[in-house]
């Protein structure tokens, strides 16, 4: 079967089923072209509290989907691959920071929207790459305490000198691999490119940026800018997707190694043995179940984020 062929039943199994497919942009370009949404972490959050149809399907890691669920409780979610998780989501516990919390009382706690949503019910807020400056800036306490991503925090804390903002040692295993070498070189190698940034990257890489945004914030500054060439420090996916959307430019990975494992699990059997399984109802769909209450609990921040982001 051609790739085309299994989109084309795939899309047909959505439709019966009734099913939204909602696709972070680090998934690959085929299961992007079959999603009915497609973004970075904060576009696909508020994206799932208007989904019409019965069921979401979330292509992404597991803490997305759960997020999806959160937003969207009377709907049934499903992860594509349920082996999918963000080893940064799993890097600190519920405990772990209620123990800190005790201790500083004053802090308001910033969760990266990348944590397990028992975490996030002892967390004030939350924030994705492309909203967390915005929602810091907006909080009236200045004591705040971000976790789990040190990077992101530490780009955060330079732009708002004027907060106390404590951090912990955590963060993305991919993007963290990125080295100033590795930089260099490839500036070294086309020196008229733009160097664009996650900032989950290290500070030292960072420093390095032309730009520095969320995966979409990537995006749109690349098919916007005037400049012809970009050297991309964020998940090697988004070299094609831009590459794809335009081919009059050219992109070039900074590190070969620059992949999320964990994204790039999901795959289109993947996506179309899970619509089966919603279509017969015989279990081999994984749905992300949840408690009534860890959804009250953990969606307050959830919550909150959209309200401040927005
Ligand atoms: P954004 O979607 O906010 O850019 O985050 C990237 C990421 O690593 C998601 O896991
Ligand atoms: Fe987690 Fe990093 Fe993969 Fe995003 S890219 S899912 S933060 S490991």
């Amino acid at each position: 079967m051609t790739v085309r062929e299994l989109q084309e039943k795939i899309l047909k199994l959505k439709k019966e089923t009734n099913t939204a497919i909602l696709a972070h942009c680090y998934q690959a370009r085929e299961i992007c072209e079959i999603a009915d949404f497609v973004g970075d972490s904060y576009k696909l959050s508020v994206d799932a509290k208007n989904i019409k149809e019965e069921n979401i399907l979330f292509c992404g890691v597991h803490f997305m989907a759960e997020t999806a669920k959160m937003l969207s409780p009377q709907k049934h979610v499903y992860l594509s691959n349920k082996h999918a998780g963000c080893p940064m989501a799993e890097q600190m516990d519920k405990d772990m920071i209620s123990a800190i919390r005790a201790q500083e009382p004053d802090r308001t706690v910033v969760a990266y929207v990348n944590t397990t949503a028992a975490l996030k019910t002892v967390c004030d807020v939350c924030v994705t790459s492309s909203s967390a400056l915005r929602i810091v800036k907006a909080l009236d306490n200045d004591k705040i305490l971000f976790i789990p991503d040190c990077n992101l925090g530490d780009y955060i804390r330079r732009q708002c000198p004027d907060k106390d903002i404590k951090l912990l040692q955590g963060g993305c295993p991919t993007h963290a691999r990125i080295t100033v070498r590795e930089v260099t070189a490839a500036k070294e190698e086309y020196p008229d490119a733009l160097f664009l940034v996650h900032p989950e990257c290290t500070p030292k890489v960072v420093e390095l940026a032309d730009y520095v945004g969320s995966t979409t914030g990537i995006m749109d500054f690349a098919k916007k800018s005037d400049k012809k060439e970009f050297i991309i420090g964020t998940e090697n996916s988004i070299v094609e997707h831009l590459q794809y959307d335009c081919p009059d430019k050219k992109f070039y990975p900074v590190s070969r190694d620059l992949v999320c494992h964990n994204m790039k699990l999901t795959t289109l059997p993947d996506i179309y043995n899970t619509l089966a399984g919603i279509g017969s109802g015989n279990g081999d769909a994984f749905e992300i179940i949840m408690d009534d209450e860890l959804i009250v609990q953990a969606r307050k921040c959830i919550d909150e984020m959209i309200r401040l982001g927005g």
